[in-house]
């Protein structure tokens, strides 16, 4: 990761490689974009006329406007200690929010390829004040960085060698508040890129005995206490939702516990994770058309209670976390579930399986169960749940549903300072007699077509957080992003772990 210091120097006065200057459509963003352009000779609005003539061109469009994604660099010639500016879009000045932070620190460090130090200024008038953006700038750039590279040959091809960024602030600035918000910021960013390295794994080389050596490897490092449950101990205590759905296949499943219990701390978060290291759809296999081919990423749940329990571990809240992950392989062998069959999950609650693609339902129900019973104040799961969810919010913004809706609007909050997208879908009771089976107390997969698959999936894993507060993210569409984008490489995002920390963080 790069290294991040704190400067109150002007722009026009600073030596680097690359200084880059965030600018709303029309008008600066931080200060001295004036400055550096009367330097140089040019006026903000000769940029943007003579684009074309200045240098490198958006491939997106042909001028720079200061749209969100416009970037602009030129050489200063001599003009200016600076070697090159570096011009940031960010979009309408009005009601920028955090996210705009985090995109234009991702663009920032997307556009300095080949530079080995940046000075930078931080956009101003954005939703959340400067600690928040510092933070969300500097996460955006580190996120921004990340390449899975374990199986190319050559190595070469990280584009981000930069080795230094400075931030240019101004002389009211808390220095410490903002380095405390720097530091913080590599912390999650390097949770969130552990969860995309698990998750970005294929499934050739993952299994639920893997993800239960990561989980040691990360509580050794930052001494978590840590318990996995193999496939014995889970029969021996009968949790049959996880053993049923590792039943085809031979990686056999585990639960993962990892507890962060700090000296002081009142009440016990429990984050649950979705950890299917593959899934085939079992007997209801998948066909060719649903994605099966990027099923491995269907532990993105799991992994992101892996990164943020790694996060949460270095930046030490005072409240108890308990992490579970509930990981098993969904394949159609000859012990595999049948459609049809009857298992006793965690706690003895039956269940029919309607359908053995609905299997992260059965494995979370377990985890989610013994939550409850251990006794955690509050229930925070996240899985790959449900194609309805994609449908409904697509790529871009997750899903959230939970009671109290208390609970539900502090997750939804989280996730806003953190610079992720998520929505309230509803928990809406006149959907759960569809879950109900005429020879089990429930069935995995509705009787009939009703629609609202998200919340029927939700409503089933209500049945077993009982009256425990719980609020349930469904990131099936957010795990994976389709192209290098802002903070986003292509594949698998880590959705999820910055809210998971930011929801932690806010109750220690
Ligand atoms: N892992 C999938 C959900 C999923 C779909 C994740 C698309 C990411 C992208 C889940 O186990 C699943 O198969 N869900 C089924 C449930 C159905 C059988 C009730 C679905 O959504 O189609
Ligand atoms: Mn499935
Ligand atoms: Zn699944």
């Amino acid at each position: 990761m790069a290294t991040f210091s704190l400067s109150i120097d002007r722009p026009q006065d600073v030596s680097c490689d690359v200084l880059a200057l965030p600018v709303f459509k029309g008008g600066e963003a931080g200060p001295g974009v004036k400055e550096v352009l009367a330097a140089l000779d040019v006026s903000l609005a000769d940029v943007i006329a003579r684009t074309p003539q200045l240098g490198e061109i958006s491939t997106k469009r042909p001028t720079f406007a200061g749209e969100l994604g416009d970037a602009i660099a030129f050489e200063t010639l001599g003009r200016l200690p600076a070697r090159s500016v570096l011009l940031i879009g960010m979009g309408e000045r009005a009601g920028a929010k955090g996210t705009v932070a985090m995109k234009a620190g991702a663009m920032v460090a997307r556009r300095s390829g080949g530079a080995s130090s940046v000075a930078t200024t931080i956009p101003r008038a954005v939703k959340g004040g400067t600690d928040a953006v510092v933070r969300l700038f500097v996460e955006g750039f580190e996120l921004a960085t990340y390449r899975y590279q374990r199986y190319k040959a050559q190595q070469n091809g990280v584009p981000n060698v930069v080795e230094t960024v400075t931030l240019l602030g101004e002389k009211k600035w808390n220095a410490r508040a903002l380095r405390k918000e720097v530091d913080r910021a590599q912390v999650v960013a390097r949770g969130q890129n552990l969860a995309r390295d698990l998750t970005n794994t294929p499934s050739n080389d993952k299994s639920p005995e893997s993800l239960a050596q990561e989980a040691r490897r990360i509580a050794k490092d930052t001494r978590l206490k840590i318990k996995v449950f193999d496939e014995k101990e889970l029969e021996a205590k009968g949790f049959g939702g996880i053993l049923g759905v590792g039943r085809g296949s031979p990686k056999a499943p585990r639960l993962i516990e990892l507890r962060y219990e700090p000296a002081g701390a009142k009440r016990t978060i429990a984050l649950v994770g979705k950890g299917i290291t593959f899934d085939s759809g079992g007997l209801n296999l998948k066909p060719g058309t649903s994605g099966i081919d990027w099923m491995k990423m269907d532990m993105g749940g799991g992994g992101a209670v892996l990164g943020a329990m790694e996060a949460i571990a270095h930046l030490k809240p005072k409240v108890n976390v308990w992490a579970y992950i509930a990981t098993a392989e969904n394949m159609p062998d000859g012990n595999a579930l049948r459609p049809g069959d009857v298992i006793t999950q965690y706690g003895g609650t039956t269940v029919e399986i309607g359908n053995t693609d609905a299997e992260g339902r059965l494995v979370m129900a377990d985890a989610i169960a013994y939550a409850r019973e251990r006794g955690a104040d509050v229930i925070v799961d996240i899985a790959t749940l449900t194609g309805a969810c994609v449908i409904a919010l697509g790529n871009k913004v997750f899903g959230v549903v939970g009671e109290p809706r208390s609970e539900t609007r502090k997750v939804l909050d989280a996730a806003e300072r953190a610079g992720e997208k998520a929505w309230e879908l509803p928990l809406e009771m006149e959907y759960l007699p569809v879950m109900k089976s005429d020879i089990a107390d429930l069935r995995n997969h509705r009787s009939i077509d009703v629609g609202a698959g998200a919340t029927q999936a939700a409503l089933f894993l209500k049945q077993f957080a009982g009256d425990t507060p719980w609020v349930h993210l469904d990131i099936a569409g957010t795990a994976k992003a389709d192209r290098d984008e802002f903070e986003n490489s292509k594949w698998a995002t880590g959705s999820g772990v910055r809210t998971l920390v930011e929801y932690v963080l806010a109750q220690g």
